[in-house]
């Protein structure tokens, strides 16, 4: 068996995210369009006596490393799919915000999928690992597949859609935001309206395909159905998205359920640019820079 295999996964941001009511399950129907932006976690997988879970990187200390983590989960999934026991250790290098709706979770489950899928060679069918990512969590298929998607029901079942060559910012903010608690802000605060049924954007797709900065700037505004219910439970965020504006950004907005915030720049300059002025500002905690579209979970080694 071969020593360790390590697994590279992007984080995302939700170009547009309709969001439902809810339904019977708590969860809500979406019209998410995904993008993978080219800001990733590793997830390395070493033969093991059990299964143990260890990270690194700057938000490590925030990190479960117990089975709520869903780079263990994944590594049990697999494991008991094949009859065999999860003996591994999973090594997180982890770049993507913590809790911050940019499916940083989603890719450390991803990623310890694939990773323990070729560490034990077992050379799972594509849609068996999309299953087994989707019974993860909702935006765990989309980790493993990147590029550009458009994910319906809770976000799980994913057709690619074209996009063209984007420059982005991010601006991290101090602590997360928990998933669950922004969506049961929407509930609150859509209680009592008519919440249409999620559909994707003809605009913003063609935006998104063309590869043309001012059409999708054009269209993101509003594109967010969960920034409302992010900026009430963290008003402070109206203040990051003032101050990218200010520095520049063609447009901006909440990145899922948020805390982090994303804004679309024109080019790799301007994106420099804008993240010194975001950080300068003091209304964010770091930034980084990223494009997309970038590749879903890729064995690096
Ligand atoms: O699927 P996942 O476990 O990532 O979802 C986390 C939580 O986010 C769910 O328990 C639910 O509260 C909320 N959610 C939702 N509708 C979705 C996806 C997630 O309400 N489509």
């Amino acid at each position: 068996m071969s020593a360790s295999v390590t697994v590279r996964v992007p984080a995302k941001v939700n170009v547009q995210l309709a969001v439902g009511a809810a339904r019977p399950d708590g969860f809500h129907d979406l019209a998410n369009v995904f993008l993978a932006v080219s800001l990733f976690d590793e997830v390395t997988a070493t033969p093991a006596d059990a299964l143990t879970v260890t990270c690194e990187g700057p938000d490590s200390d925030q990190v479960p490393l117990d089975r709520s983590n869903l780079a263990a989960r994944a590594a049990e999934l697999l494991a008991a799919r094949a009859g065999i026991e999860p003996a591994v250790h999973l090594h997180i290098a982890k770049n993507i915000p913590v809790a911050g709706g940019m499916a940083g979770g989603s890719a450390d489950g991803a990623g310890a999928l694939l990773a323990c899928d070729l560490l034990w060679k077992l050379d799972t069918p594509r849609e068996e690992l999309l299953e087994i990512c989707a019974e993860l969590g909702s935006d765990v298929p989309f980790s493993l597949v990147g590029g550009a998607a458009l994910g319906t029901g809770r976000g799980e079942f994913l057709t690619p859609v074209d996009a063209g060559r984007f420059h982005w910012v991010f601006a991290v903010a101090d602590g997360g935001l928990s998933t669950p608690a922004v969506f049961r802000e929407f509930d609150r605060l859509t209680a009592g309206t008519d919440v249409p049924a999620p559909e994707a954007s003809p605009a913003l797709l063609a935006a998104l395909a063309s590869g043309d900065a001012d059409a999708l700037a054009a269209v993101l505004p509003g594109s967010n159905g969960l920034q409302a219910a992010a900026l009430s439970l963290r008003p402070q965020l109206a203040a990051t998205l003032a101050a990218g504006a200010d520095a520049g950004a063609l447009a901006g907005l909440v990145s899922g359920s948020g805390p982090t915030t994303a804004f679309l720049v024109r080019d790799a300059e301007s994106a420099a640019k804008v993240a010194a002025a975001l950080e300068a500002s003091g209304t964010c905690r770091a930034t980084r820079v990223t494009s997309s579209p970038a590749p879903g979970a890729t064995a690096v080694s």
